[in-house]
């Protein structure tokens, strides 16, 4: 358990946050996939990107750390095998509290000449599979939910795959990157389309590793990922930027503490990840992008000032539609600073929340109404009525990072104290939070 109170001072100062979860795993699993040796550097040091390096070591892949002579900058070396290189795992793989891990790495089993189990924690055995078994299925693959009911464990048998043309009906960068890890190894094309575009990291980096595969426009307003087959992946040297969900608890805490300015460098911008700067910038925020440069993925530094956030004329502001995916895992944070906003915010479209490592929209709105916020959840979504002032609370986490360090943001400006009950939870993504925050609050 650890105890937060009210910040009396602002916060000042520069910081890195660690590097892109979803970028990290994406950057062990397809360099193991291709010839040659990969060094990574930026890597994410957290839980679920270590669950990731575990498995492919268990399916044969040799991978270290090493600390770069010259600057003494950690470097992960993955000598991979290209595409038919892995070999059958003794026993299960297990996969911790990593969706990203289990669906992509999914997608990859169905093809291989060997069949192997899957599971990962208790969060991750109530996380629903089923929409990466049903198009890995019409796939031609053989993925079975061992407890049949759609979710892990999986025992997956390895298969001959073809190529298809699915209409997620999701906006899942898991889903479509798990069917177009599969559509590597089939005999024809796969094409993934879904509702909005989703972080399209997988499409960017196989593309860069040496993969025929783009994105365009499908009917109905869908966005389309087309995998042409046959092209071998080339290992290469990547650097993987912060991760912009983790520059948002330090955003989000300059914002709300009074007098704060922060510089937070090397941040990811890809625009289907960046959608909290858009929405902070249409409330008002002070939030200045310099240096952005783009090397894979483009990123920027972030310099960040006290604001006050505000709706729209009519009061109200609404985050929904093709906004969602592009700010999904951000929402936890947006609900607290849109907590202190003169207006409602309104958000909808995000059923997805759900299906996160906690249940998002009740464990958000459970914890911020403990802290005094006028949150109501929806369906797809939660109301808030931004301007009440904030209490100490106990928060409870249910073991999910993004809650836990949204939460300590909270704190922050909450009156009194705060307690949070399973603070070690932000391992899986930032494991030094804690201390990071600590360092721009002195
Ligand atoms: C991720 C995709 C998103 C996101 C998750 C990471 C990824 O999940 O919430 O934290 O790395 O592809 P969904 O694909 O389920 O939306």
């Amino acid at each position: 358990m650890i105890s937060l109170s009210k910040l009396n001072q602002p916060l000042k100062g520069e910081t890195f946050v660690p590097g892109d979860k979803s970028i990290s795993h994406r950057s062990v699993m397809f360099t193991a996939l291709a010839e040659g040796t990969s060094e990574i550097t930026g890597f994410l040091e957290g839980a679920d990107c270590l669950s990731t390096i575990s498995c492919f070591q268990k399916l044969g892949i040799q991978i270290e750390k090493s600390m770069r002579p010259t600057n003494g900058v950690p470097t992960i070396t993955v000598h991979g095998k290209g595409l038919h290189g892995l070999s059958k795992p003794e026993g299960i793989l297990y996969t911790g509290n990593s969706g990203t891990t289990t669906r992509l790495l999914t997608g990859v089993l169905a093809a291989q000449k060997f069949s192997c189990d899957i599971t990962g924690d208790a969060s991750i055995e109530t996380r629903p599979m089923d929409r990466i078994i049903k198009p890995l299925t019409l796939m031609g693959g053989d993925v079975k939910s061992v407890n049949n009911n759609g979710k892990c464990p999986l025992f997956i048998e390895g298969k001959n795959l073809r190529g298809i043309s699915y209409h997620s009906p999701v906006s899942s960068a898991q889903v479509k990157s798990c069917i177009l890890l599969a559509g590597l190894y089939a005999n024809s094309d796969t094409v993934v389309y879904e509702p909005s575009l989703s972080r399209d990291h997988t499409e960017i980096m196989l593309r860069s590793l040496g993969a025929d595969i783009h994105t365009e426009g499908g009917r109905m307003g869908e966005v389309a990922a087309v995998l042409h087959p046959g092209m071998p992946l080339h290992g290469k040297k990547i650097n993987v930027p912060g991760d912009i969900s983790s520059a948002a608890y330090f955003i989000a805490a300059a914002i709300l503490v009074p007098g704060s300015e922060v510089l937070i460098h090397n941040v990811g911008i890809n625009p289907t990840r960046a959608g909290i700067l858009s929405a902070l910038h249409q409330m008002g925020a002070d939030i200045e992008l310099i240096n952005q440069n783009t090397e894979m993925e483009p990123k920027a530094d972030l310099l960040v000032r006290h604001s006050t956030l505000h709706g729209n004329n009519n009061g109200i502001f609404e985050i929904r539609g093709r906004m969602i995916p592009t700010l999904i895992d951000e929402l936890p944070i947006l609900a607290v600073l849109c907590a202190t906003a003169s207006c409602t915010t309104i958000i909808s479209d995000a059923a997805e929340l759900k299906v996160k490592e906690s249940n998002r929209i009740a464990t958000v709105c459970e914890n911020l109404s403990k802290m005094g916020v006028d949150i109501t959840p929806t369906d797809d979504g939660m109301i808030i009525h931004g301007g009440k002032p904030l209490h100490g609370a106990e928060i409870k986490t249910y073991g999910d990072h993004r809650l836990a360090m949204s939460m300590a943001v909270a704190a922050l400006i909450a009156d009194g104290e705060t307690t949070i009950d399973d603070e070690k939870c932000v391992n899986i993504s930032y494991p030094s939070f804690f201390q990071d925050l600590k360092r721009l609050s002195k």
